[in-house]
């Protein structure tokens, strides 16, 4: 079956609230669990730094986040799980792809372009206090996507313009250097509208109406207290349409329940009581986890060790890439000079297809890289004929061909996708 890649990134600029759980953490945690998927999930701490000058804020928002994430089930041996700044090769390649991106994209990029209408519409400079962090983060974002191939990007509306942009660039860079990235999609949760907070707008750390996720379950219910709500009586019957109380109910309830908080509002049940409930509720599915997310906030050495752990595995697949990815674009070792004869080096070998029988009157073929390390190993073929369709395929399609080619080839162990993909490309140039 062919591997789905998921990946996403949280930046570390506050505490995960109620929203963030409902909208990104729990559905990441339960993909995560799916067969056939491989999940990426890092800290962007690099993307914090463009909005956030308090260094002791960064650190603590990264614990929390990490822990929040642990402790709603993230199972970190079955998914990368890691921080951003812990692989340079990210900005790194941030670089890369700032050399194939026009300024005029980066000029069109919502967040930059909000920024400058504002001071505009105070009549500022147009760029006046904005930062370049702010003008490149569609440029760090895109390399975070790309370091990975990640096929699936999971976020919200407001940043399908960087997924966009992210495609952009992995073609503009296939288009000059050959076919290194897997272009992106965005994959939006429509399923998972966004939850209100405490004032009935979205909830956002920028609209202060937030419930903290981890919140003690006093805390909690102080929160729920706030909730707004109309002015009908007890026994009146209530509207659940534009009730955000009932909204966050719904997130965290079963259908059934939900309907019978439904009838509840048509029965008039008061709001004091509705409280009560959405706060067994929320308290029912959050309080195990709370549990454990105490456990890791004080114990952030423990937190720092799975982090550390996840970088090793990011970094088996984005050391090598980079390395495939720096001979791409020409920074590349010098050649040892050798008193060889010319003949000699015209021999230099390059990536390339063998076809061979084997002892059992099959027909094979294989990969090799430059250096005659097998890439890729094919099954049996009946005939030569076969084989030889199967290779002109790979030649045409590189990677794509690969999901339809389950029969026909050895199992590839995902971690060499990447290595494979610019093998392919390099047999498809000097064909
Ligand atoms: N910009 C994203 C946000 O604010 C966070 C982020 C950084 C991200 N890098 C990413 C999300 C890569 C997805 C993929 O929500």
């Amino acid at each position: 079956m062919a591997i789905t890649r998921f990946l996403t990134g949280i930046t570390t600029s506050g505490t995960p609230h109620l929203g963030n759980y409902v909208g990104s953490i729990r559905p990441a945690v339960r993909a995560s669990l799916t067969d056939g998927v491989e999940s990426f999930y890092f800290l962007a701490d690099y993307h914090a730094l463009i909005k956030i000058e308090e260094p002791e804020r960064i650190q603590r928002s990264t614990l929390e986040i990490a822990a929040s994430w642990l402790a709603a089930g993230l199972a970190p041996d079955r998914v990368t799980f890691y921080r951003q700044s812990d692989i340079p090769e990210i900005p790194e390649l941030t670089w890369f792809l700032t050399c194939v991106t026009g300024k005029g994209v980066l000029n069109r990029a919502h967040a930059y372009k909000a920024a400058v209408d504002k001071n505009l519409a105070a009549e500022m400079d147009p760029d006046s206090d904005i930062n370049m962090g702010l003008f490149m983060y569609p440029l760090l974002m895109g390399a975070d996507i790309l370091m990975f191939n990640a096929h699936k990007v999971p976020v919200g509306r407001d940043q399908v313009q960087h997924i966009e942009m992210a495609r952009d660039m992995a073609n503009s860079f296939n288009h000059r250097y050959g076919n290194h990235f897997v272009p992106p999609q965005a994959v939006i949760e429509e399923s998972v509208a966004t939850l209100p907070g405490l004032d009935g707008r979205k909830m956002s750390k920028s609209y202060d109406n937030t419930i903290p996720l981890f919140a003690p379950r006093v805390q909690l219910q102080k929160l729920i207290a706030g909730i707004v709500t109309d002015s009908r009586a007890p026994a009146e019957p209530k509207e659940t349409q534009g009730s955000a109380l009932f909204q966050i109910y719904q997130a965290f309830a079963s259908p059934e329940e939900t309907l019978a908080l439904q009838r509840a509002y048509a029965d008039g049940i008061s709001w004091a009581d509705a409280k009560q409930l959405l706060l067994e509720r929320i308290d029912q599915e959050i309080a195990p986890m709370r549990a454990a997310y105490q456990d890791l906030m004080d114990d952030p050495s423990r937190i720092e060790d799975i982090l550390q752990a996840g970088a090793v595995k990011a970094r088996a697949v984005a050391t090598p890439f980079m390395h495939d990815l720096r001979q791409a674009v020409g920074l590349r070792k010098l050649p040892t000079v050798t008193t060889a004869p010319r003949a000699k080096a015209a021999k230099t070998t390059i990536a390339s297809f063998k076809q061979y029988r084997e002892k059992d009157g099959k027909f094979y073929f294989k990969l090799l890289d430059a250096n005659g390390e097998v890439v890729l190993q094919s099954r049996s073929f009946d005939s030569p004929k076969v084989a030889g369709q199967c290779i002109a395929v790979l030649r045409q399609q590189g990677l794509t061909a690969l999901t339809s080619m389950d029969a026909q080839l050895e199992p590839i162990n995902p971690a060499r996708h990447q290595r494979l993909g610019a093998v392919l490309a390099e047999v498809a140039a000097s064909s």
